[in-house]
């Protein structure tokens, strides 16, 4: 990988995304044959939000590596408060090779990345989830044997999630389709950016109102939270916004009929998914979630070797 850092599936080229997903199939493969890769390799690991899946893919990842984590309290250090976020970063890289940050504000993990001389890894912010969604390409890629060509369509938030998912379409040439209500689509900047990085202007990355239209011969049907960590005040409003926007069965019907169900995870059901979609044969939520680990240890693998 050319970028020292992983903020953004942009981070990586074409190229150098496939050859992730190829390090990442082989060390699910052959674990053991990693287990030494990072030996004695120290991870910090700070979330400013919840976590359950990115917490212990990256602590059991780093282990695996023959490294080992270092859990850092948000309250502890008190980023950008009881300290400049540039002297964290001055700090750190003296002691460990790699920091993972959970954050509220993309700028502070971009400012971070820029004072480190280590690697930086972005395990989620207000305007994106890397990580989510190389594990997701991973995931189609391991189901469906390719990416090229097939239809995504993501029902719901035009968010962190949905912004990530569309730079690793555009790189992978997956078409997409985000089935949002108004005022919920994806930021602009991100539509754009998105829109310049598709490997062919064939590949169509585009919003629609209409969730029973946009899944129509979807390959793939994904979903999330219709509140993401930080807008609980707007959970109410959104359960009405987001009304007409639940995956249910008629909903997967419209799909293509080897379609599979994914949601990164935590869900709530009941909104965004019914039990009956997240609990069928079709939805592969837990295989992705598994996945985290395996395309992490790779990410690790290419940034801290
Ligand atoms: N999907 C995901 O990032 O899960 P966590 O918020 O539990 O880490
Ligand atoms: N969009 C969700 C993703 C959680 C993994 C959130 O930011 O809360």
């Amino acid at each position: 990988m050319t970028s020292r850092d992983f903020l953004s599936i942009r981070d990586v080229s074409a190229g150098e995304l496939t050859a992730l997903l190829d390090l990442a199939a082989d060390i699910k493969a052959h674990p053991t044959r990693f287990s030494s890769a990072l030996e004695g390799k120290a991870l910090a690991l700070i979330f400013e939000k919840p976590s359950l899946r990115t917490r212990v893919s990256f602590d059991v990842g780093i282990h695996q590596l023959g490294g080992f984590s270092v859990p850092l309290q948000p309250s502890e250090i008190q980023l950008g408060k009881r300290e400049s976020v540039h002297d964290v970063a001055r700090n750190l890289e003296r002691m460990v090779q790699g920091i993972m940050i959970r954050a509220f504000s993309h700028k502070l993990v971009e400012d971070l990345a820029r004072a480190a001389s280590i690697p930086v890894i972005n395990g989620l912010t207000d305007f994106s989830h890397p990580c989510q969604a190389l594990a997701d390409v991973f995931t189609i890629r391991e189901i469906k044997g390719r990416l090229e060509g097939l239809k995504l369509c993501f029902v719901g938030d035009g968010n962190n999630v949905a912004h990530s998912l569309m730079f690793a379409a555009a790189r992978t040439g997956m078409h997409m389709t985000i089935a949002c209500p108004h005022g919920y689509e994806p930021d602009p900047t991100a539509m754009k950016l998105a829109h310049d990085d598709r490997i062919s202007t064939d590949i169509r990355i585009e919003v629609n109102h209409d969730p029973r239209d946009a899944v129509r011969n979807a390959d793939v049907v994904y979903t999330d939270v219709w509140a993401s960590m930080g807008q609980e005040a707007e959970a109410e409003k959104r359960r009405s916004d987001f009304k007409d926007f639940q995956v249910d069965s008629t909903l997967m019907e419209r799909a293509a009929s080897e379609a599979i169900f994914m949601h990164c995870l935590p869900a709530h059901r009941g909104e965004e998914v019914t039990d009956e979609v997240i609990d069928s044969p079709q939805s592969v939520v837990f295989q992705q979630a598994e996945n985290r680990l395996h395309v992490q240890k790779a990410l690790l693998v290419e940034l801290m070797k």
